[in-house]
This record gives C-alpha cells, structure tokens and sequence, in this order.
C-alpha cells in the first residue's frame, strides 16, 4: 500500500506546525527537508511526531564515511523514522550508514529506514554535470547498488519505478516529482500523477507544492490519497 509524505517546504516554522495540525488524521508522513529543518531543528521533529506523524527527515546526506554514519547516529537519537543520502556517495558511505542503523541501541528513539537518492528529479536528461548516462538508466544503474550496499530504498521518478522494482525486487522506491493531472510542474522535470505512480509501484509519494499552495492543503491531500486509492485497488 502506498503511503503520502506531505513535503513541509515552507519557511516559517509557525507555517509548517499549522499545515501539520490540518493535516493530522489524514497523511500519515510529514518530510522535513533542509529549508525547515535548518530554521527549526530536532524539536520539530519531535512536535510532529507527537502529532503523529511519522517523520521523514531529508537532508540527502552525502560526505566521508564517518561523517554520514555519525550524522545517521545523530538523526535516529531525535527521532526520525526514514531518511536520505545520496547513493552517488557509493559503497562506503551506504554501508557507514547501514552500519550507524544495525548498532543502535536497542532503546533508540527510532531505527530509521535509508533510501538513496538516486537522481533528482529536477534533473532533465543532459543536466547532471559530468554523467552522459539518461537519468532513467543512472538511476536503475543506482538503484541496483543501493540494494547491495543493504539500504532500504531509493528516491526515484514515478517514471522509473516500474523499472527498478522489476530489476530489483525488494527495493523500496520514494517517489517525488508527484503532479495532480494539470498541475504545474514548477522546477521538477521527470514528474508523473499519484494514480500513474502508484501504478509504477511507489511505495511512497512526496509532495510538497500542490499541497502546500493549494486553497485547502487537507482538501488537497484528501484528493491525492483518493487517487493513491482508486490507483491501489487496480495494481
Ligand atoms: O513541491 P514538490 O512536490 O516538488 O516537492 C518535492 C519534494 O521532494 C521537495 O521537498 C524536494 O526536496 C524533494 N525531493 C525531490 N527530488 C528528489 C528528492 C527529494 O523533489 N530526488
């Protein structure tokens, strides 16, 4: 079943707690990226969760080794249920990662769950500086080491979902770049509908704007989960 992340890309802290107030009963997942976790930090995340949410903290790690496995350490002790870094970091930065989750103690606040990221999906083909590759096949290519280098999942394109979960069963696939049909697309470039993702596979929708800037944002993701449904009964 595919489960809505609600994206709190917003600037004011005030914004983003009476966005997740409304939202509360109805998305199960909130997302703190780097513009609020910046302004707000762990307490937040520990205010959504007691409104709970399930918290998925996205500041796509991607450092040495030691620095990212710390950083996980650091994020599971304030309480964070998934989150990201970059499969781009390789095999030693995973696995740094993945060791950080497997040593945590037993009482931990949380044992989040690692996706990669594979390629942005602001990302057209021919605009990732310095990779020839088209993005649907670096992030299969991606995709497939995440699996081996014993993360969770990876951040994808609804548009390569179908792909990678043929390619790689077991891997989990978080999609952002989500657009309501006749929505703007806005920065994003490889985007799909809710319903077309779910068809794909997503196991997780992350939307932010057509959400955030709707007239109602509940109204909003009321709509998107009714499509996640209809799209759900038919996969
Ligand atoms: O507003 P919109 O729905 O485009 O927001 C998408 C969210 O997903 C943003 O918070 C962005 O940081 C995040 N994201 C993304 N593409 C990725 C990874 C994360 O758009 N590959």
């Amino acid at each position: 079943m595919a489960e809505l992340i609600v994206a709190l890309d917003v600037p004011r802290q005030s914004t983003a707690l009476a966005l997740a107030r409304g939202l509360q009963g109805t998305a199960p997942w909130c997302k703190v990226g780097m513009e609020l976790f910046t302004l707000a930090g762990p307490a937040f995340l520990e205010k959504l969760r007691d409104l709970g949410f399930k918290v998925f903290l996205d500041l796509k790690f991607y450092d040495i080794p030691h620095t990212v496995g710390q950083a996980v350490k650091a994020a599971a002790s304030v309480g964070v249920d998934l989150l990201t870094l970059h499969c781009q970091g390789g095999q030693r930065m995973c696995a740094a990662a993945r060791d950080a989750v497997e040593g945590l103690a037993a009482d931990s606040p949380s044992r989040p769950l690692l996706f990669g990221v594979t390629v942005l999906t602001s990302f057209a083909p021919g605009e990732m500086p310095g990779i020839e590759s088209d993005p649907a096949d670096f992030a299969l290519q991606l995709a497939r080491q995440a699996k081996n280098w014993g993360l969770d999942g990876v951040v994808c394109s609804g548009q390569e979902a179908a792909s990678i979960k043929a390619a790689v069963p077991g891997l989990r696939c978080l999609c952002p770049g989500i657009r309501p049909a006749g929505s703007s697309g806005d920065d994003q470039r490889r985007v799909m509908t809710p319903a077309a993702a779910v068809a794909a596979g997503a196991d997780f929708l992350v939307v932010g704007r057509p959400i955030l800037e709707a007239p109602s944002p509940q109204d909003a993701a009321r709509r998107i989960l009714n499509e996640m449904d209809d799209a759900q009964q038919q996969r």
